[in-house]
């Protein structure tokens, strides 16, 4: 019998239960063990839940425990969620966590110290919820050098440009949607504002390269900045725009990567990606491109890869899966001023003006109040510059080259 704990019983840890209780049979078989669940952290009061005895506010009594061999932490943010995860790996249990905060901040430390002490430290739930990517990444492509990954990675986000693109709803309409649907907080920053997707491509990008990819160093941009006359426009080229995470990794080991909305060819797999769901494509030398698909959020989905990943500790109890990354030298990222891009513009500056910056710039449209047009492929830097010197630009937004 492998005893856990679970640290949270907010939506992911009563989804963990729930799982963990209706499919306990089938747990088992695929664990080889019975699992059974110990304790359940949490400071709320919830005596009366049916199994009120498993409830304690006192972290001390998982991490004095000697039968608890694996610590689910879906507390979220970053502490006391780091000082609990490093105590119980320390202390020799593995952990599973829905975390992309802590994974993203102290992945390479915490993977350490789970090397060190032979066990494990397993984040598959942390980067599109229920979709397995995590473990294909480090297991089933494991034989390819990992070129590229381009991702649709936050399913709110996801929802209010679909909403632009299918429902012709302003962004701030679709945004109280989101809401209304419990999909986007009251505050929704972090969705918005990329904040999340950014967190989600360091987690990808360092398990991809095998070095601790920064997320303060990802160029971030959300998509607070579009408008339905961008979403008319890329519709009018043949284009989506999709919030998208982009990490490329070169054959030297260096990384580039950010989160920004772009302009995705209606013929791409990406662009029919819709509503809450999310996409991750993964190019891999050998393999080629794959594409992971499914929901990227939501209790059930998200608490199934947290159960999976329960299950595989308990298969591999005192033995390491090997998962790391490791501290990266300065320089390891490459400056977006030297990546390739070529942008989609809206400007109030006149055809002329912009022709003669931008010779080969191919223009949509000129109707007098805005120049509409696409840049060549250059420099980011160099575009920028010129972009600068045109003045007015209204939006730009760069083209996805898959
Ligand atoms: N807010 C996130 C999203 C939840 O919308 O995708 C999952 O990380």
């Amino acid at each position: 019998m492998a005893k856990i704990a679970i640290m949270g019983f907010g939506t992911v840890g009563s989804g963990v239960y729930e799982i963990m209780r209706k499919n306990a049979s089938g747990i088992s078989r695929k664990a080889s063990a019975d699992i059974d669940i110990k304790y359940i952290l949490d400071i709320r009061d919830f005596s009366s839940h049916p199994e009120n005895q498993l409830f304690t506010k006192s972290f001390d009594d998982i991490l004095n425990d000697s039968e608890v061999e694996v610590v689910v932490e879906v507390m979220g943010g970053l502490h006391p969620a780091y000082e609990f995860t490093k105590a119980a790996l320390e202390a020799g249990k593995s952990v599973v966590t829905s975390n992309k905060e802590l994974v993203a901040t102290y992945g390479s430390e915490l993977l350490k110290i789970a090397e060190d002490n032979n066990i494990n430290y397993m984040f598959e739930a942390s980067v599109g919820g229920g979709i397995p990517i995590i473990r294909p990444l480090h297991q089933c492509l494991a034989a390819n050098e990992i070129n590229q990954i381009i991702g649709i990675l936050n399913g709110t986000t996801n929802y209010i440009l679909t909403q632009m693109i299918r429902a012709g709803k302003s962004f701030e309409e679709a945004l109280a949607d989101a809401q209304a649907k419990g999909y986007a907080e009251r505050n929704p920053a972090a969705d918005v504002e990329g904040h999340d997707a950014c967190r989600k491509i360091a987690i990808l990008s360092s398990l991809a390269s095998g070095k601790h990819v920064d997320y303060n160093e990802i160029l971030t941009e959300g998509i607070t900045g579009i408008t339905l006359e961008d979403v008319h426009y890329a519709d009018s080229l043949g284009y989506v725009i999709k919030l998208i995470g982009f990490s490329d990794i070169q054959a030297d080991g260096r990384v580039f990567a950010r989160v920004c909305p772009m302009l995705v060819q209606k013929s791409s797999p990406l662009a029919g990606v819709e509503d809450v769901f999310n996409a991750i494509m993964v190019k891999g030398d050998s393999i080629g491109e794959v594409m992971f698909y499914g929901r990227g959020a939501g209790k059930l989905p998200t608490a199934s890869a947290v159960v999976a990943d329960v299950i595989d500790c308990v298969k591999h109890i005192n033995k390491s899966k090997h998962i790391m990354w490791t501290k990266t030298a300065e320089n390891f990222m490459i400056s977006a001023d030297d990546v390739y891009v070529s942008y989609f513009v809206r400007a109030t500056t006149d055809k002329a003006f912009v022709k003669n910056q931008i010779p080969e710039a191919e223009f949509v449209s000129c109707d007098g109040n805005e120049t509409v047009f696409v840049t060549p492929r250059d420099k980011e830097g160099s575009l920028n510059g010129k972009l600068a010197k045109i003045g007015g630009v209204l939006s730009k937004i760069r083209i996805l080259e898959e």
